[in-house]
């Protein structure tokens, strides 16, 4: 199977599961082919689909320690990575797409079929203890619950309500292609820390953390059931400045806020990323809000 995505051509063998690069660099393909079969909160898709440029296309291991639905992962498709959340639900996800792909899409056709409102909370409820029923599981609440929100309450238990979107199963759904991107994948459940810890020079990583400020925890702070802290903020700004150290390549994003410019003050360069949100169309900002990209290690030419 050929498959054009992130600017290469690639080469996806059913039968060992690898791929491999056929031609690179097509500059004219900025659409990536594999879209994130999850939708998160701060999820990336705007970024890699409108700031493409701010991705190296040349480096050792990628690094993404701060995974979600993974769209930068998606997009630059590299063929060797690293990838981690702290979120355990979600990294099974990942492992279970890989290794079970058609399981999971099974399981997750039998709720596409069950769908509807009392089934949802029945399944909500429901102990699976099959790793690839649990994978199903959480995408069929990902793409059936209010807004896709992950939130679990004090037990662990996933608590969002239903949401209005009847989908289970996408058009743009290729979990046989997800899967041979994710084979040459190392895939761990942990925090960053030791994830960027890991990295070495001509490494590429992205670090794509909740977004908190200073003062004030916003709504994408609460993704499982530990909230992530300015202090978290703190210790990845050292990790990063260690990282940066060793000669790791990194885009870092987050919120486009004084102390967080601050934060990373003298570390690489800052630059301002403009994106549409719903939320901010009433306000005087006219559905456009900023966020910041922090490049470092990128050398002198201009991305
Ligand atoms: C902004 S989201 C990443 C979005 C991702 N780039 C995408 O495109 O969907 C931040 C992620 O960090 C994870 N997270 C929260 N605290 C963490 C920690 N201490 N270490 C690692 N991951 C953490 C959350 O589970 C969440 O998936």
């Amino acid at each position: 199977m050929i498959r054009l995505g992130g600017g290469n051509i690639f080469q996806c063998d059913a039968d060992d599961n690898s791929r491999k690069p056929l031609l690179s660099m097509l500059d004219e393909i900025s659409e990536p082919i594999l879209v994130p079969f999850l939708k998160w909160a701060g999820g990336k898709r705007w970024l890699t689909a409108n700031y493409t440029h701010l991705f190296p296309t040349q480096f050792n291991k990628y690094f993404e320690p701060f995974l979600g639905s993974g769209a930068a992962f998606f997009y630059l498709r590299p063929s060797e990575a690293i990838l981690s959340d702290a979120n355990a639900e979600l990294v099974n996800v990942y492992d279970q797409i890989r290794a079970n792909w058609k399981l999971v899409e099974l399981a997750l056709k039998r709720h596409s079929r069950n769908h509807d409102e009392i089934y949802y909370y029945e399944e909500r409820g429901r102990k699976h203890r099959a790793k690839h029923e649990k994978a199903a599981q959480f995408l069929y609440l990902n793409r059936t619950c209010w807004n896709g929100l992950y939130r679990v309450n004090l037990k662990g238990k996933f608590n969002v309500p239903i949401g209005t979107k009847d989908a289970v199963l996408l058009d743009t759904d290729d979990f046989e292609e997800a899967s041979c991107a994710l084979q040459k994948a190392t895939l761990s459940t942990n925090d960053f820390e030791p994830i960027l810890s890991l990295a070495k020079k001509n490494d590429f990583a992205f670090v794509d953390p909740p977004y908190v400020t200073r003062h004030n925890f916003n709504g994408f702070a609460k993704y499982n059931d530990k909230i992530f802290s300015w202090t978290d903020q703190q210790r990845l700004a050292q990790a990063i400045r260690t990282a940066a150290l060793k000669g790791v390549q990194i885009l870092l994003t987050n919120a486009d806020h004084p102390s967080v410019r601050k934060l990373y003050a003298g570390l690489g360069r800052q630059v301002t990323l403009k994106r549409h949100s719903v939320l901010a169309a009433d306000s005087e900002n006219r559905g456009e809000i900023t966020e910041i990209a922090i490049l470092i290690n990128y050398g002198a030419s201009p991305p």
